[in-house]
């Protein structure tokens, strides 16, 4: 996997839900298969919860510059999502194809890759993963719009 845009120093960070737990977990074992570090805050189990819990954590620990990027997964991918977005220092994407994830880096600097759990395979997840770790942000006119967006 192509991890080019790791910042070596802080690890990737980690957040789902029960619906996205499978999603996570393999996405944790192919970044530690590639040597990434990763800073899980749980879901730890299929045990239903709610995902504003772990999201917000993963939210703080990137605004924080704790970790970079965040990766998360809850079922639709829309929940978890919302919340990570109320945070003012992130920019989350919801990330369902590897295209769509290369543009939220290149055009958005997304700075957290999230997925659809319920509705991706194995072979998709680690697409999006890669594109998401290993595109780079190209600035310039889309520095300006990202700079309207906060109110
Ligand atoms: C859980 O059932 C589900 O609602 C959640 O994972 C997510 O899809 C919400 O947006």
């Amino acid at each position: 996997m192509n991890t080019d845009q790791l910042q070596n120093d802080i690890p990737v960070g980690l957040a789902c839900d029960h619906a996205g737990y499978e999603c996570k977990e393999y996405v944790k074992q192919l970044l530690t298969a590639a040597g990434v570090s990763v800073r899980d805050f749980g879901t730890y189990g299929t045990e239903s919860v709610d995902y504003p819990d772990f999201a917000h954590p993963l939210a703080a620990a990137v605004e924080q510059g704790e970790c970079w990027p965040g990766i998360a997964v809850c079922g639709t991918g829309n929940g978890i999502n919302m919340t990570l977005n109320k945070h003012q220092g992130i920019r989350s994407a919801l990330c369902w194809n590897a295209e769509i994830a290369a543009l939220a880096r290149s055009h958005n600097n997304a700075n957290v890759c999230v997925m659809p759990g319920r509705f991706i395979g194995e072979e998709t997840v680690e697409a999006i993963v890669g594109a998401f770790l290993s595109t780079p942000f190209e600035g310039g006119r889309h520095q300006r719009r990202i700079d309207k967006i906060p109110l």
